[in-house]
């Protein structure tokens, strides 16, 4: 019997919920809200759940409950090794780093006078980011010393909001004039300036940390790279008109001869290494012109990778010009270990 989180939202489990029904496969629909979850799975060898990171139940205990489920050999996805670095670019650093993988330089300070300390020794600008935060939300330009030293005693003060409602305002004002965002959001960005989101209020600031990564300049995109089992498929995203920041700027390309063949083969190396279910890299490039990794994040959002891409690279980089159908390949390769 197969689980499902099921999620009416933009999330993975419509598909997965149809594949059964497509392949007259037995499944149930679960809610791991439930106090009960477990006695729910009592009939299940799998469960498939779209944990996501805008979700702050699923901040406060998806990682534990996956967790506890693999030792009842249940197989989840996402896995634990897939799941714990989750929208968590601290615990990526480490990850990353302790295989050798190409991570841009990164570096984070737990007490206020080390960081301060460091900010006398290195060289400006940097990139600041809290460690959860997508869409370019929580990430920023650190211009220099003095910058640097506001965001320290931000980060060992009061600390950082988890959402910065003021600047999801700009930038819904900046795709609305683009024509990518309705009035109707842009109304709802402002209602959210006086009512937060339930994400917002529902989750403690950011602080007792600071994080920054060394500022690759001339970046003019970056090369989402996404691998399901051993299957790499990639597009390309532009950054924002006068910023350095792709992620969220909603202008992407799909064609294969936008991709960098070294970004797939870097990606197909570590997802084998560490395991990893599914995974979205971000690469941008040193000074050197070498394909370095941003951060990573086993869910990337469905829709605008639905019937996108025009082909994949498997294992051995073959290119197979087919659909990219991501969700049934989560699931696919679950049910393979269960049999
Ligand atoms: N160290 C860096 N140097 C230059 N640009 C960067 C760096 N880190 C991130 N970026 C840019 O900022 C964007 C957002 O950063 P990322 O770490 O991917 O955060 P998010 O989780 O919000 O996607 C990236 O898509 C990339 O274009
Ligand atoms: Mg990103």
């Amino acid at each position: 019997m197969i689980a499902i989180h099921y999620d009416e939202g933009n999330s993975y489990s419509i598909r997965w919920t149809a594949y059964c029904e497509d392949n007259n496969l037995p499944f149930k629909k679960v809610s791991c809200y439930d106090n009960d979850i477990m006695v729910q799975l009592e009939d299940c060898t799998v469960l498939m759940w779209h944990i996501t990171n805008f979700n702050y139940k699923d901040q406060l205990f998806a990682k534990q409950l996956v967790k506890s489920l693999e030792h009842r050999n249940i197989k989840v996805f996402p896995d634990y090794a897939t799941l714990w670095h989750y929208d968590d670019k601290v615990g990526q650093k480490y990850l990353l780093e302790s295989i050798g993988a190409p991570l841009v330089d990164s570096f984070v300070f737990y007490d206020k006078i080390d960081a301060l300390k460091w900010i006398e020794t290195t060289s400006f600008p940097k990139v600041f980011k809290l460690r959860k935060g997508s869409g370019s939300k929580n990430v920023l330009l650190a211009k220099d010393r003095k910058h640097a030293r506001k965001m320290v005693k931000k980060a060992f003060g009061k600390g950082f909001p988890t959402l910065d409602m003021k600047s999801i305002l700009k930038e819904r004002y900046r795709k609305y004039k683009l024509g990518k965002e309705s009035f109707f959001g842009l109304v709802k960005g402002v209602l959210r300036l006086f009512i937060g989101t339930p994400f917002l209020n529902m989750t403690t600031n950011e602080k007792g940390y600071i994080y920054f990564q060394e500022f690759l300049p001339n970046n003019s995109f970056d090369l989402r790279v996404i691998v399901v089992g051993q299957r790499a498929f990639a597009h390309k995203r532009m950054v924002r008109k006068n910023d350095f920041r792709a992620s969220g700027s909603g202008e992407a390309y799909f064609e294969k001869d936008e991709v960098d063949i070294n970004c797939i083969k870097i990606a197909l190396e570590v997802s084998h290494t560490l395991k990893l279910q599914s995974t979205a890299y971000d690469f941008i490039y040193d000074e050197e012109n070498k394909p370095r990794i941003v951060e990573i994040s086993y869910a990337f959002n469905p829709a605008p990778n639905r019937d996108r891409h025009p082909g994949y690279w498997d294992a051995k980089l073959n290119w197979h010009e087919e659909d990219v159908p991501f969700e049934d390949w989560m699931l696919e390769d679950l049910l393979e270990e269960v049999v």
